[in-house]
């Protein structure tokens, strides 16, 4: 088990989300397990369905009903966030960790003004006057390279761009200086050239600020740049986790070696790309055993066995695979939990 760390902003240990539907429940997240050291970025890479989101939204105390935090705790700066009442998550929410959100016309207000949503946040969370909280909401929208940020604060959601929209939500998110900002896809909906525009802007204010950041895509290239560590999800299990550089030298998983044959690369010879045969498995009958056996290259009849831990390689890089030279949970820890 991993010892706390003085350094850790956040520590999520043996998370797990279910979703409680009448046709029995859907375990969404099931042992999740990670830490993010101030000022650094974790990419949390998956396909879609995989529980990215369901995460990011337990640690603001946001599952959606009848899905709730069945396991596990999250300790932000030290603090258990899972037993934190809703006046207490809403001091919280914003000031400590924002979200970017990943559907950002349903996030804003289409009936309010960009400015007022921005001042709104603000005026909730800090002691500061109508005017003063003006030149905060301006200073935002420039800072995210909104043009014209005194007359663009008077527009409508309607008005603005996807791109742009992305960009107002960044401000919105950013104006309560928070510690940890989760971005979930903040870029999905976007064109590749207004991609790269809104993750340097990430980058570049994180680097300014000191802030730590989770990053939630279902695409590794996006992360290449961007994240110290990453975690790659599946079927709501972390099935691989290490630093960036490690995982893209040295993929172990199948699954995570699975998404790097699903990258187009420039040079080499040109072929097919690589598609991960089957579908990810209905969250209601997980299998005993490896999750992704079913659809793995290398699987075999020992891989069902019996639960598979997420087992340390070197340089803290893990992964939940026993071809990987991973192991199995012995009787002795499941018993100790
Ligand atoms: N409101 C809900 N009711 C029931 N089940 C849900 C609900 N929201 C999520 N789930 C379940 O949780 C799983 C994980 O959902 P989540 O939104 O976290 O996926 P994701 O990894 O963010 O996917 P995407 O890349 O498409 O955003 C889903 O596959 C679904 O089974
Ligand atoms: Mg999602």
């Amino acid at each position: 088990m991993k010892t706390s760390d003085e350094n850790n902003i956040l520590e999520v240990g043996g998370l797990g989300v279910s979703f409680r539907m009448p046709e029995g429940d859907v375990n969404a997240v099931r042992g999740v397990s990670f830490s993010i050291a101030g000022g650094e970025t974790l990419g949390l890479v998956g396909e879609s369905g995989c529980g990215k989101s369901v995460t990011a939204f337990s640690l603001l105390g946001l599952v959606p009903p009848p899905g709730e935090i069945i396991s596990g705790s999250i300790r932000y700066r030290g603090r258990e966030i899972t037993s934190l009442v809703e006046d207490e998550l809403r001091s919280v929410r914003g000031r400590e960790i924002a979200m970017i959100f990943q559907e950002p016309m349903t996030s804003l207000n289409p009936v309010l003004s960009i400015g007022y949503q921005i001042i709104e946040g603000v005026r909730r969370h800090f002691d500061i006057g109508e005017k003063k909280a003006m030149d905060v909401a301006v200073e935002m929208l420039s800072s995210v390279g909104i043009p014209n940020p005194e007359k663009r604060y008077h527009s409508y959601p309607h008005e603005f761009s996807g791109g742009m929209r992305q960009r107002v939500m960044i401000a919105m998110a950013l104006s309560m200086s928070p510690s940890l900002l989760i971005a979930d896809e903040p870029t999905t909906a976007l064109d590749v050239t207004i991609q790269a525009q809104i993750l340097d802007l990430l980058l570049r204010i994180q680097k300014e600020r000191g802030m730590t950041m989770l990053l939630i895509t279902h695409d590794l290239g996006i992360v290449a740049n961007i994240a110290d560590h990453i975690a790659i999800m599946y079927a709501g299990e972390i099935v691989e986790y290490g630093r960036t550089a490690d995982i893209f030298r040295n993929p172990l998983h199948p699954y995570t070696r699975g998404l790097f044959d699903a990258v187009p690369k420039i040079g080499g010879k040109r072929k097919r790309l690589k598609t991960i045969p089957g579908t990810v498995p209905a969250l209601t009958g997980i299998p005993t055993g490896c999750v992704f056996h079913p659809r793995c290259p290398v699987g075999s009849a020992e891989c069902l066995e019996s639960p598979i831990e997420l087992f340390g390689f070197r340089r803290g890089q893990t992964a939940r695979c026993i071809k990987a030279g991973g192991r199995r949970v012995t009787s002795a820890k499941r018993a100790s939990g």
